[in-house]
């Protein structure tokens, strides 16, 4: 029977949701954006039903191929739009954006399919449409020749939408043409923000011309209402008349779907007007849930004594209550306020009620499903830079549609933040290694949420721009391995220097910082490197000898020839040419700076790091972010000048990684600095007595480390450097530490070149040093040797086993050499071991450091070991608290000497450890009293 055909013909009609047909001239300001997808050029295709232009897609996406269908699926009816289709075999996600539209207004959305087997491959389809960041449905082409059209209402939320195809794995998307139409926010009142109706049927029962498509201009929305009449079961109902639409009427129908109707055939009141839709369950949609649409209107003025007045009953229950009348020429629509679902199949019956002298009558259905729409897009802003800067790059990755959402699809290289009622946020932005070119980009100044920003490695060319500063939130930005060029901007700087931003920026040849600033253009890299020593040789009246280097500019060098000193415009006249003998590679650390960018450095001197006889050190930061410590010498200070002077060109010529360097230098009118490399932990005396930065407490294994660090450092100073280097100030306030806790030596002010060669010992009119520290030999002498050094070290690392100072007052002032010594006679080293470390450390670990700090601070030189000695055991101590630490199988083991000197034990040591009585005589410090003597130091290392 052919009534129960009506549902499967209900369903073809669901597949093939078509257009064509009536005329009629369109005005272009209705808000209609029509794109003929694939077309080339710039041309518009004009629809000759609807005399609408397609414009061709090139301003709405960037990504797919065209495609022409192939001539036996061109006929004469098809529209112009679907000749010519865009395919995306590449990319999960591809998408066009319509822009621009008005944010929160109610719009139809229609997407038009068909195949006609433009790539030759004979295999239509299937695939994901999505609206925004929502599941739109599920698109399958079933024939080359099938019209296949989604339709969806949704309310747009942004200033623009993205339709997106998205590749399920079963064949490449294509599409042949994409419309959307404003509508008034009223009606459809059941797409909302949070939901969109997805169109599954549009009819028009009973059109006058049975193949007529009622859409644009005869529907001012151009929604496609097709047509449909079983002749056999229905009998047509129609007026010429205008059919009314009642005032805010909520769905608009236009006149011409409802001048036409369907009644059961032959007039029969009993007989029903039935039809049905299946439930059409999709992965990414189980459980369908719809929204029904009845048109009603009485088209025919109805004779005296007669009624028409009908049930409405869905799967045989009454749907409307009571019995319903359509009015006269005025459109009634009965419809679903929220959507049903549950279903199989959806049966949709008309029976006339008891009173009815006539059969029920239908002009037009709609059939929705509900989708969610409740996917938030990336927050606007954000979706905005992030369009422009991949414009700007022509960025190639899956960059297509929504950035972060969904999670899926998330754009390559972005690192996005999901909550669950805020738009997602973009947090990182990866873009290394991607070719990019041109500048950096304004564009990145606006990504608000963003933390991380990484530009490593590509070619971006310019200066850096200061409004990246204006990121509240980033941490990290990295623009490592680029062309950049110019100085690290004002705002940057401030943001490192409070410890908000971590920049990157090494191999950037062109970039001004800290050590490679070079100014001067056209110059060969050789005249740069050697001209600023030049001026730093003159500046500083550079006459002292050249430590490391004296004896190689005794020899001469044929490089001394080298006149760059008119290549440096504020050069001073050129120097002898003696003293430009230079090693380039060690020079280019130092810069010279005037006395006005030392104020920018260090902001005016604002906040400052310590004091010394020499003036104050304050903080300060380079153009590149480089944290740095500024040391100035005071003007009231009557010493300095020399020390200044030494210090200077100490640090000019060795460079070690345990001996602080130095990043330049200024000397502008009397003005004297040294800007250095920034220790931003501060003195090793703070971090012993647990005032440093960080106010921690040391543990044993990090102060083995510091141990090791200076000491490397001091043996830097003695071995590589002939004649050795003396620094004769070695001291806990002059061992610095770095965020690692890294050891470096500090303050060269006192250093000496220990010339072996010649008999004036530079520094043997004037004593120097730090009470509780000097050599007592020394002291004696007045010779200072390089186990000078090794005693003063030796006071150092007792204070790091101790915690306590060089000098205790114990009641009365005592050196920390004679306080030990005189502890450990009573055979415990807990008595002397720092009780902060709450006895985490390695027994033997800790005896072995003690031992050779009194083997260091022995009375006669001779008896002390040299730094490279103390290396030696240093090394020996780490590993010995390490096997501690790691699994406690050495923990019981004894400490028995080393084996590169089997004597470096106590029991064979003792008398080396006795002292002698010395008095201090420049300074009233008593640096060793007799307490007696030590005659066994303990029962050495102990196992606990
Ligand atoms: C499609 O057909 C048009 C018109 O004939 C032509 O200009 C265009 O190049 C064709 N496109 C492709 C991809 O073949
Ligand atoms: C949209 O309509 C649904 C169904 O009536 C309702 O549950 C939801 O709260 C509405 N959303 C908004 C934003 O009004
Ligand atoms: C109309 O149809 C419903 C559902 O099939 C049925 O319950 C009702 O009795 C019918 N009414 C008449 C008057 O036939
Ligand atoms: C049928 O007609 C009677 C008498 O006119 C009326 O009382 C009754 O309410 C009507 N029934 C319906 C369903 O309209
Ligand atoms: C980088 O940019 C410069 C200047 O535009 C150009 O000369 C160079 O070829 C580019 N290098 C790469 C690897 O693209």
């Amino acid at each position: 029977m052919a009534r129960t055909t009506a549902g499967t013909q209900w369903l073809l009609l669901v597949v093939c949701l078509a257009a064509a047909a009536t005329a009629g001239a369109q005005p272009d300001s209705m808000g209609f954006i029509s794109i003929d997808c694939g077309l080339p050029g710039p041309a518009s295709s004009v629809d000759d039903t609807t005399k609408l232009p397609y414009s061709p897609d090139a301003a709405f996406t960037d990504a797919g191929a065209s495609g022409n269908i192939s001539a036996q699926y061109v006929t004469q009816q098809l529209g112009k739009r679907f000749l010519s289709v865009r395919s995306f075999p590449d990319g999960a996600r591809s998408c066009y954006t319509l822009r621009p539209l008005v944010a929160g207004l109610k719009h139809l959305l229609r997407a038009e399919f068909m195949y006609g087997n433009y790539d030759g491959l004979g295999r239509p389809p299937a695939f994901d449409l999505y609206v925004g960041v929502n599941f739109w449905t599920a698109v399958n082409v079933s024939s080359p020749d099938a019209e296949t059209a989604a339709e969806a209402v949704v309310v747009v939320p942004g200033d623009s939408l993205q339709v997106c195809l998205v590749n399920t794995g079963s064949g490449t998307p294509f599409i042949s043409a994409l419309e959307l139409r404003p509508l008034k926010s009223s009606v459809y009142p059941q797409a909302n923000a949070t939901q969109g109706l997805v169109a599954l049927a549009r009819v028009n029962f009973a059109p006058t011309v049975a193949t007529d498509v009622v859409r644009y201009p005869d529907d001012p929305y151009d929604r496609v209402w097709l047509p449909w009449l079983d002749a056999t079961v229905w009998d047509t109902v129609s007026t010429a008349k205008r059919v009314l639409n009642v005032e805010a009427d909520l769905f608009e129908a236009p006149s011409k779907v409802m001048q036409t109707a369907i009644t059961p055939r032959g007039g029969n009141t009993s007989d029903r007007i039935k039809f049905s839709w299946s439930s059409w369950p999709q992965p990414r949609d189980p459980a369908p849930r719809y929204i029904l649409v009845l048109y009603f209107s009485e088209l025919q003025p109805l004779p005296g004594g007669s009624a028409r007045q009908f049930y409405i009953n869905i799967n045989g229950e009454l749907w409307y209550p009571g019995g319903f009348t359509p009015s006269y020429l005025v459109t009634s629509q009965i419809y679903s306020i929220s959507p049903m679902w549950g279903s199989d199949q959806y049966n949709v019956s008309l029976n006339a009620t008891a009173n009815s002298t006539l059969p029920p009558i239908i002009n037009a259905v709609e059939v929705f499903s509900v989708i969610p729409t409740t996917n938030l897009g990336t927050d606007a802003k954000d979706v905005s830079a992030i369009t422009a800067i991949k414009m700007k790059y022509r960025v190639q990755k899956n960059w297509m549609g929504d950035p972060c959402s969904p999670k899926t699809l998330a754009w390559d290289g972005l690192t996005c933040s999901y909550a669950i009622s805020s738009p997602p946020r973009i947090t990182g932005v990866n873009i290394s290694f991607s070719g990019l070119d041109g500048d950096i980009s304004s564009s990145f100044a606006t990504f608000k949420a963003v933390q991380y920003l990484d530009l490593s490695h590509n070619n971006l060319t310019g200066s850096i721009p200061d409004a990246l500063s204006q990121l509240p939130s980033l941490t990290v930005l990295d623009l490592t391995g680029n062309q950049l060029s110019g100085s690290i901007p004002p705002g940057l700087l401030k943001r490192i220097q409070d410890g908000s931003l971590n920049l990157r920026y090494g191999n950037n040849p062109n970039l001004c910082t800290a050590n490679t600033c070079q100014t001067t253009k056209g110059k060969s890299k050789l005249a740069v490197y050697i001209a600023i020593p030049v001026a730093l040789a003159v500046v500083i009246g550079l006459v002292v000898a050249l430590f490391c280097l004296l004896r190689r500019k005794k020899q001469g060098s044929a490089r001394n020839t080298v006149k760059p000193q008119n290549e440096m415009p504020d050069a001073p006249p050129q120097p002898d040419s003696e003293y430009m003998y230079s090693q380039s590679s060690l020079q280019l650390e130092n810069r010279r700076f005037t006395y006005k960018e030392l104020e920018m450095i260090t902001n005016n001197f604002q906040r400052v790091l310590g004091r010394g006889g020499f003036g104050k050190v304050y903080d300060g930061f380079l153009e590149d972010g480089t944290q740095v410590a500024v040391k100035l010498r005071s003007q009231s200070s009557t010493q300095g000048v020399k020390e200044f002077l030494s210090e200077a060109q100490i640090l000019t010529r060795i460079h070690h990684k345990n001996l602080v360097s130095m990043i330049g230098y200024c000397k502008d009118g009397q003005y004297m600095a040294l800007v250095y490399e920034y220790m931003s932990e501060g003195t090793l005396r703070e971090q012993i007595a647990g005032s440093g930065r960080s106010g921690r407490c040391l543990t044993w294994m990090q102060r083995l480390q510091i141990a090791h660090d200076s000491a490397q450092g001091l043996n830097y100073l003695h071995k590589s450097c002939n004649p050795p280097l003396i620094h004769r100030d070695v001291k806990a306030t002059n061992i610095l530490l770095n965020a690692k806790l890294e050891a470096k030596i500090a303050d060269f002010g006192l250093s000496k070149v220990f010339n072996r060669d010649s008999d004036d010992h530079v520094s043997t009119n004037t004593f120097v040093g730090t009470p509780g520290y000097v050599d007592p030999e020394y002291q004696a002498t007045m010779q200072p040797t390089t186990k000078s050094d090794v005693y003063s070290f030796g006071v150092v690392l007792l204070e790091l086993v101790t915690g306590r100072q060089a000098i205790l007052s114990v009641p009365e002032p005592t050196s920390i050499v004679h306080w030990v010594r005189r502890r450990l006679a009573w055979g415990n080293i807990d008595n002397v071991v720092d009780t902060q470390m709450r006895g985490k450390y390695d027994v033997n670990s800790v005896w072995k450091a003690v031992d050779i700090a009194l083997k260091c601070t022995a009375h006669a030189s001779v008896q002390r070991p040299t730094m490279t000695d103390v290396v030696v055991q240093l090394q020996e101590c780490l590993e010995l608290e390490e096997g501690h630490r790691h699994g406690g199988g050495t923990r019981g083991s004894f400490y028995t000497g080393s084996s590169s000197d089997p004597n470096f034990g106590y029991d064979n040591n003792t008398t080396e450890c006795q002292s002698n009585d010395v008095s201090q005589t420049s300074t009233a410090f008593e640096m060793e009293h007799n307490f007696g003597k030590v005659s066994r130091m303990g029962r050495g290392p102990v196992a606990r």
